[in-house]
């Protein structure tokens, strides 16, 4: 899949890209400064009607290590396996349910119930685990309908937990609401070439001496933004877990003479400046419209379509038997991330664990046909386990004429925000757009190369036989002669 080295004479085109490539933090950070962490869910003015939450799973273990990367010894260090939440993310999936639900104690009933609640989740464990956690904190069985203890054998779980349903979608690489990997060939190449920047090749060529001492320590290449995120991204999570590689005792094998030179600051010191590489891989890989369209503009659509329909259902004529007020959806950094930088209000860091977004759809109590939508990112999760309340950001979307309610509660018109989401709809034909053969033309070549084949083996076959009657009839005529 190396295929980069293509890539790299497309000078050209990627200082066009260059050019174009605009700030993402237009006028925000002056109107976040004025917004303080408070939260309107409901107030004088407005009535909230629904939640819609995003939100990144729990820590996790490195998605793949292997020697000579320091730790790679699974067993040892990662007995939980590859890509799996460790404790630290289960608390904290946890903890953030529960502070959800004080964050939402005014809007959401104590009692769990399907027609209300809808959580889905990309088919990953450690997205699960994390809907479930998060879910377990939020809604504990605290009505006398929930309670499930009606034996002594069910006492001890059924007065802390209830379970719920986690709607998933399964094969994983088909799900385009909550992943970005399903093949998108046409996507691949602008992600390739956006990520081949002439910005990004100036970074790769200022920290070549560090990434030098590096590929002689993993005995591997480091020659795009994307291999040295990788890096960087397996080892913030091993110094998360105090696994310095300085301090490294490989079981078996050698460890490079390199590392006996390294400290703790040192090592410190080289994490922060591989962290630009991973900041610089998500500022490019989502940097285009149709990577915008292909990888958030289905959730962004579902998302609009509820309120959409939340606002019908607000309406008098309506029968819907279900009355959802809350949707969670259980994703990765990728997904949060295309969804900040296709409303344009990504703030240039990485998205945390259990970094989560809050869609809320407002209703004007003045005139009740008007309908708002604010958005709200909490992204200080490191410390959500001493945390006693959920303090996001306001996120205000560039190009939205938004009102003003109360003391400088701004917020967008729905119809604004739909208008806003609009170009960004996923494609209607997946295949074409993403530039796939379909299977027809498919077919029709297997069976132009079968018919090859077909007709070449007649070929042969025809000319055995042949050549078997000519041996027949001289041999026959040597019969005779004899
Ligand atoms: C459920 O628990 C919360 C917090 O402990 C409490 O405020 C609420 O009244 C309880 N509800 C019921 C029905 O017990
Ligand atoms: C279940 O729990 C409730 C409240 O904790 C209690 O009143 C009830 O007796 C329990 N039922 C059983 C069968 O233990
Ligand atoms: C490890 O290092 C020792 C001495 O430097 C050497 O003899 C040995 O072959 C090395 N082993 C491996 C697996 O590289
Ligand atoms: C969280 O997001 C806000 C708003 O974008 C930003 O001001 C703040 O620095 C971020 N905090 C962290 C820890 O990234
Ligand atoms: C209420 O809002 C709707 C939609 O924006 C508008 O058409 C209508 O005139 C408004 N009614 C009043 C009384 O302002």
């Amino acid at each position: 899949m190396d295929s980069w080295n293509i890539w790299s004479f497309l000078t050209i085109i990627l200082i066009i890209f260059d050019n174009n490539r605009q700030s993402f933090s237009i006028g925000n950070n002056e109107v976040q400064g004025l917004s303080s962490s408070k939260s309107w869910t409901s107030n004088d003015q407005t009535i909230l009607r629904h939640v819609q939450i995003v939100f990144r799973h729990g820590d996790r273990t490195p998605v793949w290590v292997e020697p000579p990367e320091p730790y790679y010894e699974k067993h040892k260090y990662w007995p939980q396996g590859f890509g799996q939440l460790t404790k630290q993310g289960k608390a904290k999936a946890y903890r953030l349910g529960q502070l959800l639900r004080k964050y939402y104690s005014d809007y959401l009933g104590w009692r769990f119930s399907v027609q209300e609640v809808f959580i889905r989740s990309s088919a990953l464990d450690r997205c699960i685990e994390t809907a479930q956690l998060i879910m377990a904190g939020a809604y504990p069985p605290n009505s006398s309908l929930a309670r499930w203890n009606i034996s002594s054998t069910s006492e001890p779980l059924a007065k802390l937990w209830q379970p719920t349903p986690i709607e998933t979608f399964i094969p994983a690489d088909e799900d385009t609401l909550l992943r970005i990997n399903k093949p998108c060939p046409e996507a691949d190449e602008i992600k390739e070439r956006l990520l081949d920047s002439r910005r990004n090749r100036r970074l790769l060529q200022r920290y070549r001496p560090l990434l030098d001492q590096l590929e002689r320590i993993l005995s591997d290449h480091l020659h795009t933004i994307e291999q040295v995120s990788n890096v960087h991204e397996n080892m913030n999570i091993m110094h998360e877990n105090g696994y310095y590689w300085y301090k490294w005792e490989p079981e078996s094998g050698n460890r490079s003479e390199e590392l006996s030179k390294w400290t703790q600051e040192s090592e410190e010191e080289i994490r922060r400046q591989l962290r630009l590489f991973e900041v610089a891989k998500y500022r490019s890989m989502f940097d285009d419209d149709f990577i915008k369209q292909v990888r958030a503009g289905e959730l962004l659509h579902r998302i609009g379509d509820i309120f959409k329909s939340r606002r019908s259902v607000m309406e008098p004529a309506s029968d819907s038997d279900r009355d959802y007020r809350l949707h969670l959806y259980s994703t990765h950094d990728t997904k949060l991330a295309a969804l900040l930088q296709t409303l344009n209000v990504w703030n240039q860091e990485l998205v945390p664990y259990l970094g989560t977004l809050m869609f809320e759809l407002h209703q004007s109590r003045e005139n009740s046909s008007q309908y708002y939508v604010q958005l709200w990112y909490l992204n200080e999760t490191a410390d959500l386990l001493e945390a006693q309340e959920l303090r996001p950001h306001r996120l205000d979307i560039p190009g939205c004429d938004q009102e003003e309610f109360d003391e400088q509660n701004l917020m967008c018109p729905l119809d604004e925000f739909l208008f806003l989401i609009q170009p960004f709809s996923p494609p209607q034909d997946w295949k074409h757009s993403c530039g796939i053969h379909s299977e027809l033309t498919a077919m029709i070549s297997v069976n132009i190369l079968l018919l090859i084949v077909n007709l070449t083996m007649m070929f042969f076959l025809l000319m055995g036989i042949m050549y078997v009657c000519s041996c027949i009839n001289s041999r026959s005529g040597y019969e005779r002669l004899r």
